[in-house]
């Protein structure tokens, strides 16, 4: 039975994707097994809410979501119904935007959640019954949300793997071993998608004959990783990586540590990424989850961004980590949206990666660290395969 939605929030610098709305109350009526029921979704907004709750619950506000089923009384159950309809759903448009943007969720997940609450109304369940139902209600709703996160329909996320680490123990004796040109072989043999090296201006560990010999050698793609300096950007461009990820660079740090301010430097970044765009060498920006950078991002031409990792994956409490995943997962989702690809890295390792390659919209992941020095108890090609392996397994997701 289909889901009918219909739209009456015409506010013009709102998008909604009714196509993905769609889609995902689909997902939702199957994985509460009323597949073969329909469901009507209504899009209104604040006054057109007031009203309703004003006539239907005597509270003169508007609220984010109304159900009303289609039998309404005691003793019905969904089987009881005569006809296979589940009933109507109706969500403010208004208050969703603002609650979506208190919480730092896109428009898009918070309309999600409240089809959910509003179908788990229809379905029996009532948060106001008593404490016990309202736990229920919200354990099925956490439940939901993660199923719909980890159903994905795109292809598998790519692996790429960053060989940084190898120059780095290579420039601790300055030698000629290991070198990152065989490194990254390997790591294409054993199925990654791509090879990142970041060309510090310090060339502390990839240094110059090394990006000249990847560009050679590299089978699969070849993402130069540095900083928006003159010197480098000209390096880029007479090598000619297959894109270059452009991130902040710090002499003091240890690894690159926040992502790019681009809202605060437009326009320096807007000229490199023409230049680069010119010479035919896509541009990812490396940015954290923010909403505001990734419109930034989009707005300056960039045809990638990177959503940064690193602050979900050095999460101490299981709380944190669903915060900043959900941030993670806001922010690919509005990439997406604005036609920007999205990759993600920073931090990532075997127990941090599943969720992130469960994201739906997620191309790549740039994962250097846990890899390589994973790599030195197992070996490089053991431990790309393992990674590999978490990836694959990791499922699609609808966020
Ligand atoms: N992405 C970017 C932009 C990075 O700077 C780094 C670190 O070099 C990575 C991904 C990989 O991070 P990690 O080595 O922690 O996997």
């Amino acid at each position: 039975m289909p889901v009918f939605l219909t739209n009456h929030y015409t506010v013009s610098d709102v998008h909604i994707n009714t196509r993905q709305i769609i889609v995902g109350a689909e997902r939702l009526l199957d994985l509460c097994n009323v597949a073969d029921y329909g469901l009507s979704i209504l899009l209104i907004n604040d006054r057109e809410m007031a009203q309703l709750n004003s006539r239907y619950r005597g509270k003169n506000a508007p609220t984010n979501v109304l159900s009303f089923p289609f039998l309404d009384g005691a003793d019905d159950t969904i089987s009881s119904l005569p006809i296979k309809e589940l009933g109507d759903i109706i969500i403010s448009v208004d208050t969703a935007r603002r609650e979506a943007e208190s919480s730092r969720r896109t428009l898009l997940e918070r309309l999600t959640w409240l089809i959910i609450h509003g179908l788990l109304h229809l379905t029996g369940y009532d948060h106001e019954r008593s404490k016990k139902d309202a736990l229920l209600m919200q354990e099925r709703e956490n439940e939901l949300i993660s199923r719909l996160q980890t159903n994905r329909s795109k292809p598998m996320t790519h692996l790429a793997i960053n060989v940084d680490h190898i120059a780095t123990i290579r420039q601790a004796r300055g030698t000629i071993e290991p070198d990152p040109v065989t490194a990254a072989a390997i790591c294409e043999l054993a199925g990654a998608s791509g090879i990142v090296v970041h060309l510090r201006e310090d060339r502390r560990h990839i240094q110059d004959r090394d990006v000249k010999l990847l560009r050679q050698t590299v089978k699969t793609k070849l993402n130069l990783e540095m900083g928006a300096a003159r010197e480098i950007i000209d390096i880029a461009l007479d090598i000619r990586p297959d894109m270059v990820t452009l991130v902040p660079e710090k002499r003091l740090e240890l690894t690159t540590e926040g992502g790019l301010n681009v809202t605060g430097q437009k326009k320096k970044l807007a000229k490199t990424i023409k230049e680069m765009t010119n010479a035919g060498i896509p541009v990812s920006l490396f940015i954290d989850p923010d909403l505001k950078q990734i419109k930034a991002s989009h707005d300056i031409g960039a045809t990638f961004v990177e959503i940064h990792t690193g602050r979900y994956c050095d999460a101490v409490s299981e709380k944190e980590r669903d915060y900043e995943f959900h941030l993670i997962a806001s922010a690919a989702q509005e990439a997406d949206r604005l036609g920007l690809r999205v990759n993600a890295g920073h931090g990532l390792d075997y127990r941090t990666t599943a969720r992130i390659a469960a994201l739906d919209v997620i191309d790549e992941l740039s994962i250097g660290h846990a890899v390589i020095t994973r790599a030195v108890f197992t070996g490089l090609k053991h431990a790309v395969r393992e990674m590999l392996d978490i990836i694959r397994s990791a499922g699609h997701g609808f966020f």
